[in-house]
């Protein structure tokens, strides 16, 4: 019987599930991945750019011969040109600088205009791709902007289909789900399904050091600044509606060493030429898999196709410069430099100790930085600058303890991120907390690491 799509919008979704052999440990779990570059516009933005598109023409939004306007770092923009394409509307992009070529060339070849923006900028700047898109539609007549961030069809498609799906193809065995999130549409649609299938099933994100996701997740306020990352499409510095933390069960911060090399492995070793966000699941798929007693199914959602990253992830060179090839920092853990470290940190003040004394105890070590022990427990850091501006204003006297002026909240990073990703800290913190390990560190703990490594 003959099968014919009357366009090729009717070919998105209905993916492949496909098992990871090479690229993933041998153990008792299963890694699946599905792959969402097998989409005619070649990501799993496809979806959700149809989606948003039908559903802005259903309550009027979107005229015939208007004019889709949206911030986006390329694959909504590429569902969203193929569709307009097809339906006859004018499309308009903006993005930021760090968004590969090969996008943007991918968009305009659809016919779009691309808007390029600064990478790094706060999202409120008016410079920011979000205020940038916001101003041409306010100027442009009859203009519509798809909202990917807060527009709930986004989240509702995931629901609809990808959820569905891979419900189907793993006969409802899924014990974890692992995605990023960039408007987190993906991964709130598939958990908020498959968390009504099955409670158990759990639910796990993929987010990049320098996103504020796990932060916000995990305690509800920004501990460590955001700072740009090269893994493109998820990770946020702001919270989008589409990202539901009520259907998720946990975050795994991931770095962009690893995530690169991952996303190499998986061409090499599994055939699958995909994207860095595909590595990033990857690698916090087989980061929550260490922890699971359990043989378990574990699926993780890889958003897009390679060919858009040939001049970066498959790119030597760029590799190199971009410190992402495997060196001393990208393969060692926070782990092992506490172990190297050993006790010697255990100098510090105790929280019962007055101001005078502190500031007398940082004097003789040469410190601008203290450690604070309640009962031998390490509660938090003391800085020379707080105790001035404390002083000077009079919030404190030098014979009050120390409690008072003591930073509890500050930077965190787990136990086994690498010295990469604690360094990328270190370019904004002076002190950093090791979180399952309640300690912390200065730069100069990894200053004397590496040149102890340097001298071996
Ligand atoms: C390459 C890539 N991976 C992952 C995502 C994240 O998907 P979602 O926006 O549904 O959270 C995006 C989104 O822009 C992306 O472009």
């Amino acid at each position: 019987m003959a099968k014919i799509y009357d366009n090729v919008l009717q070919t998105i979704g209905h993916t492949p599930l496909v098992k990871l052999n090479g690229s993933v440990p041998k153990n008792q779990h299963t890694y699946l991945a599905k792959v969402e570059y097998f989409n005619p516009g070649g990501s799993v933005k496809d979806r959700m750019a149809l989606a948003i598109i039908e559903d802005a023409e259903k309550s009027g939004a979107l005229k015939p011969g208007g004019t889709i306007v949206e911030a986006t770092s390329g694959n909504t923009g590429v569902g969203l040109a193929m569709a307009a394409a097809i339906k006859g509307y004018k499309t308009i992009f903006v993005m930021p600088e760090k968004i590969s070529e090969e996008k943007r060339a991918t968009l305009r070849a659809y016919g779009a205009r691309v808007v390029m923006t600064p990478t790094g900028v706060e999202a409120d700047d008016p410079r920011s791709h979000y205020s940038v898109a916001a101003k041409f539609v306010q100027l442009i007549p009859n203009a519509y902007s798809t909202n990917q961030y807060h527009n709930p069809a986004n989240e509702a498609i995931h629901y609809k289909t990808t959820g569905p799906e891979l419900w189907e193809q793993t006969e409802g065995k899924i014990d974890v789900f692992v995605a990023g999130a960039g408007t987190g549409g993906t991964i709130s649609g598939v958990g908020r399904y498959l968390k009504e299938k099955n409670p158990n099933v759990k639910i796990v994100c993929a987010d990049p050091f320098g996103s504020i996701l796990h932060d916000m997740f995990y305690h509800k306020e920004i501990r460590t600044a955001p700072h740009s990352y090269l893994v493109e499409g998820i990770g946020e510095d702001m919270m989008p509606d589409n990202v539901r933390f009520g259907v998720m069960d946990d975050f795994v911060q991931v770095g962009d060493p690893e995530i690169f090399q991952k996303t190499r492995d998986i061409v090499r070793k599994d055939g699958l030429l995909v994207g860095p966000s595909c590595g990033a699941a990857l690698v916090a798929a087989i980061k929550y898999s260490e922890k699971l007693t359990k043989p378990s199914m574990i699926v993780s959602l890889f958003p897009d196709g390679g060919r858009s990253y040939l001049s970066k992830a498959y790119n030597d060179e760029w590799m190199r410069t971009n410190k992402l090839a495997e060196s001393i920092l990208t393969t060692t853990r926070v782990r092992e430099l506490i172990d190297a470290r050993g006790k010697k940190d255990a100098a510090g003040v105790k929280v019962g100790d007055d101001v005078a004394s502190a500031i007398k105890f940082m004097r003789q070590h040469g410190l601008s930085t203290a450690h604070v022990f309640d009962s031998g427990k390490f509660i938090g850091i003391l800085h020379a600058r707080d105790i001035l501006n404390a002083l000077a204003s009079g919030r404190v006297s030098p014979t009050e303890p120390v409690f008072h002026v003591v930073k509890t909240t500050m930077a965190e990073v787990p136990l086994d991120a690498t010295l990469a990703e604690l360094e990328q800290v270190f370019r904004k913190e002076r002190v950093v907390r090791v979180r399952d390990a309640a300690v912390a560190l200065t730069t100069a703990d990894l200053a004397d690491f590496l040149s102890a490594k340097e001298q071996a």
